[in-house]
Parts: C-alpha cells; sequence; structure tokens
C-alpha cells in the first residue's frame, strides 16, 4: 500500500485521513473537490448500526460513528488497478451516493466494502467491524445486517413477489411461516407493493420489479442498504417515483443507504452527500453535497457531469 499523502495526480484533497485532525472545512484549494455539508443525519438512533466502537472519527470529536469508514481502499484486476485511495465516511442515516462513469468501478466499490471482491491495500469498517479481520461467525453476523439490492438482482421468476421476499427471512432466520408472510408482505406494504404480494414478477413492470428488490434485501431490517443501479433502465417518471421511494424510507426507518448511480437527476434529488469515481484518476475525483458540486466544483470532470457539459 502506498504511503500516499492524499494528493493524487489531480491533485486530490480533503481527505479524512486517520492521523490528522483535519476533516475541518474539507475544502480543498484547487483540484478534489470536498463540499461537505455539515450535517446530522436526522434520524435517531434505531439502535442497529454501530453498535461496536468504531474507528475514531478523526478531527471530529463527538461526531456520531460513521456507519462506513473507508480508508484508502484500492482494487486491482489482474494487476490492473480500478482504484486507489479512496477515502470516505458514510454518516448514519443518510443517503450517500457513489457515482461515476460506466466502468469507473462503482460496482466493484461495492463489492470490495463488503468483502465479495478482495481489497489491495485499505481498510474498510462497516457497522464498526471490519469485515476483513473479522472471523468466520462475526462476518457472518454482520453480512445478515447489511441488504444488497444488485444491479441485475432479479427476483426469482417461479416465485411470488411475497416469496422472494420471504427469501431472505427462510434463509437467516427460524421464523415459522405465517410470520415471514406477515413480514414479507409489510415490506412489500412499505415499498407500495401491498396489493402486489401474490404476482409473479413476469406479471409486474420494471419499477415494481425493483421496489420489490428492495423490499427483498430489507427483509432482515438491515440498518444499511446498498443498491447498485436501483433506476437503470427505468423511464424517467418511475425513476422519479423510486427516488421518492429511496427517501422516504431513508426518512421513516432510518435505514443508511449507499446507492450507485451514473443518474444526474437522481443523485440531486436523493443524495445528501456523494463521491465520485473517475476510471482516469482511478480513483475519486469529488466528494461532498452533490449540489454544491454542481454549483461550485472547478474540476474540470466533474463540472462536466454535473452541469452536463462536454470535458
Ligand atoms: N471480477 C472482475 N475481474 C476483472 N475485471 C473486473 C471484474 N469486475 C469488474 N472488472 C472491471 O473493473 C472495471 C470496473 O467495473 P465496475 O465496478 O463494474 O464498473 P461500474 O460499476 O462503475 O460500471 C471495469 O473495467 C470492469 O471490466
Ligand atoms: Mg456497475
Amino acid at each position: 500500500m502506498s504511503a500516499s499523502d492524499g494528493r493524487g495526480a489531480e491533485g486530490r484533497e480533503g481527505l479524512n485521513r486517520p492521523r490528522q485532525a483535519s476533516a475541518s472545512d474539507g475544502r480543498g484549494a484547487e483540484g478534489r473537490e470536498s463540499l461537505d455539508r455539515p450535517r446530522e443525519p436526522g434520524t435517531p438512533d434505531g439502535g442497529g448500526a454501530g453498535r461496536r466502537d468504531a474507528p475514531a472519527a478523526p478531527g471530529r470529536p463527538g461526531a456520531i460513528e460513521p456507519v462506513i469508514k473507508a480508508v484508502d481502499l484500492a482494487v486491482a484486476f489482474n494487476g490492473r488497478t480500478i482504484f486507489k485511495d479512496v477515502t470516505f465516511e458514510v454518516r448514519r442515516g443518510e443517503i450517500f451516493v457513489i457515482l461515476g462513469g460506466s466502468g469507473c468501478g462503482k460496482s466493484t466499490l461495492l463489492k470490495a466494502l463488503i468483502g465479495l471482491v478482495p481489497l489491495a491495500a485499505g481498510h474498510a469498517w462497516l457497522l464498526g467491524e471490519e469485515l476483513a479481520a473479522a472471523d468466520d461467525a462475526a462476518r457472518r453476523a454482520l453480512l445478515r445486517r447489511i441488504g444488497v439490492m444488485w444491479q441485475s438482482g432479479a427476483l426469482f421468476g417461479s416465485m411470488t413477489l411475497a416469496e422472494n421476499v420471504e427469501l431472505p427471512l427462510e434463509e437467516h432466520t427460524d421464523l415459522p411461516r405465517p410470520a415471514r408472510e406477515v413480514l414479507a408482505r409489510a415490506k412489500l406494504g412499505l415499498v407500495g407493493l401491498g396489493d402486489a404480494a401474490a404476482r409473479l414478477p413476469a406479471e409486474i413492470s420494471g419499477g415494481m420489479a425493483k421496489r420489490a428488490g428492495i423490499a427483498r434485501a430489507m427483509a432482515l431490517d438491515p440498518p444499511l442498504l446498498f443498491l447498485d443501479e436501483p433506476s437503470a433502465g427505468l423511464d424517467p417518471i418511475t425513476s422519479a417515483g423510486l427516488d421518492k421511494l429511496i427517501r422516504d424510507i431513508a426518512r421513516e426507518t432510518g435505514t443508511t443507504f449507499v446507492v450507485v448511480t451514473h443518474e444526474l437527476q437522481s443523485i440531486l434529488a436523493i443524495g445528501d452527500r456523494c463521491i465520485m469515481l473517475d476510471k482516469q484518476a482511478q480513483g475519486m475525483i469529488a466528494e461532498g453535497d452533490p449540489r454544491k458540486l454542481r454549483e461550485e466544483s472547478t474540476h474540470p470532470t466533474v463540472r462536466a457531469f454535473f452541469r452536463r457539459e462536454a470535458a
């Protein structure tokens, strides 16, 4: 792992170094944008997240411990670096967006965070626990507390929506069937599919399938939910509906969301904070409040993305 000083070729700045007490204003003089809105997540402690001591949030004594803390993450496939020096925190109750163009490593970053792809460097703590350092039992317990909806996360076609949502309950709990059914219907109700529980995936629209996927990811009431491109392939109106659903769930349940997307409208609609990955830079080129990035970023690629300009 390189003992990088946190400034890559792009002049990145504003990383929360573990050893530095400089999370402060986070505003780099140039290059990497870090327009961070100091914001309390505004959700009650759901009691689920972060029971254990997380690594201290540097420079912010008394701050709520992060739900995710990623420090200097790097992933390489066959010697090819996908990203490096990726450092960020996700706060409890917020909707955190990972954005960037196709192929820049967004899905890979998600997979690295939950241990499906090995880290070439760095450390990641989820809900206060470092997955890579956890034993099997702790690892399983941790993963049970995280919901994921993958980009390709299809529902099982031969099962009703209710049965799809029951699946994680069947796998991870000893609940009897009637209890599972009640919980599954409640989750489907939460995503607006209360009347569609008995339908098969082939009988519903793409937007409904995404909602059902979210219901399934929430089956075990995870305090942390990852969504990989939830609105991909949806029309703008359905996509806006899904954004609203994600916002409502975040506000009403206190669930922390990490949402991968490259859709500007979604990012601006739901993102409390974001990081932007870039293929050329092999890492982060921006972090902070997406609306501020849009207004204030001077990084050519970041500006181009947020203002829909040619880079
Ligand atoms: N398992 C893998 N083995 C080798 N290369 C991979 C693997 N997974 C992803 N990649 C490569 O890593 C890069 C980032 O992929 P990905 O994370 O899927 O991008 P994004 O989600 O941002 O579109 C791509 O070039 C992709 O081909
Ligand atoms: Mg992807």
